[in-house]
């Protein structure tokens, strides 16, 4: 009986373990998961859906750096100076200077703890304005990103539009952006999990770890 029971708690151990560990391989990418979710917002009020720019999702990157960690500066109208573009923006990214693009709106939010996706969508557009933002036809792509601050919060996300055109603005040499970690940006094929949300894994994990370790006391 104690033997059954034992082998059904290692099993059930062993499927909590390779959750965690598959967790880690899909969910890989919380900036591509938003533009996701800001196209379908557009295309269910008519609005076109827009490209993901890897370039412009590595500078969306970049312009959250720009904050040094200071949430409360978000919320007012403060914006990176416009020569940091080329100053460092471009080149932290391996974005080609003479293909930067007019950004046509911006969408920011800081919070202590991480906000997933679908609370980040509801924190960046938290009135009519930032709607408006959202809607307009004035964009043709987007690039979003996501990342913590030294190994913590707070958490920002910031979503850049553009009216550029998708295949020739904000390109990148050699066709993939320099690594910019800690963060994701959405638009790239990184799997950027440990960026932002192994934290919860690695949680899952040593939680199942020490529930194998109580199961292995109990018995
Ligand atoms: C778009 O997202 C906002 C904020 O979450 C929400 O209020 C609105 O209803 C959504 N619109 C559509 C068409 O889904
Ligand atoms: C779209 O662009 C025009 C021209 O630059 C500007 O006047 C207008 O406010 C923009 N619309 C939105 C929703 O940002
Ligand atoms: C632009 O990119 C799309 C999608 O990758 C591709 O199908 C199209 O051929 C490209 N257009 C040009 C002009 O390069």
């Amino acid at each position: 009986m104690a033997v059954f029971a034992h082998r059904l708690l290692a099993s059930a151990l062993l499927a909590l373990l390779l959750s965690a560990a598959s967790a880690a391989d899909t969910k890989n990418n919380p900036a591509d998961e938003l533009v996701a979710l800001l196209n379908s917002n557009r295309t269910a009020a008519k609005a076109s859906s827009l490209a993901d720019n890897q370039g412009l999702g590595c500078i969306a990157l970049q312009y959250i750096k720009a904050y040094k960690g200071q949430c409360d500066q978000v919320g007012g109208n403060k914006k990176p100076v416009e020569s940091s573009f080329i100053d460092t923006f471009a080149p932290n990214c391996g974005v080609q200077a003479t293909t930067l693009a007019k950004l046509t709106g911006r969408l920011l939010a800081c919070q202590s703890t991480y906000p997933p996706p679908a609370q980040a969508l509801d924190m960046l557009i938290s009135d009519s304005k930032s709607l408006q933002v959202l809607h307009s036809k004035n964009h043709t792509e987007v690039g979003a990103a996501v990342t913590g601050t030294s190994g913590g919060g707070p958490y920002f996300w910031c979503v850049l539009f553009s009216n550029g055109k998708p295949n020739s603005s904000f390109t990148v040499e050699g066709g993939v952006p320099k690594t910019a970690h800690p963060g994701c940006f959405s638009g790239n094929n990184d799997a950027c999990s440990s960026a932002i949300s192994s934290g919860v894994s690695t949680w899952r994990l040593v939680s199942a770890l020490l529930f194998s370790v109580a199961t292995a006391f109990a018995f």
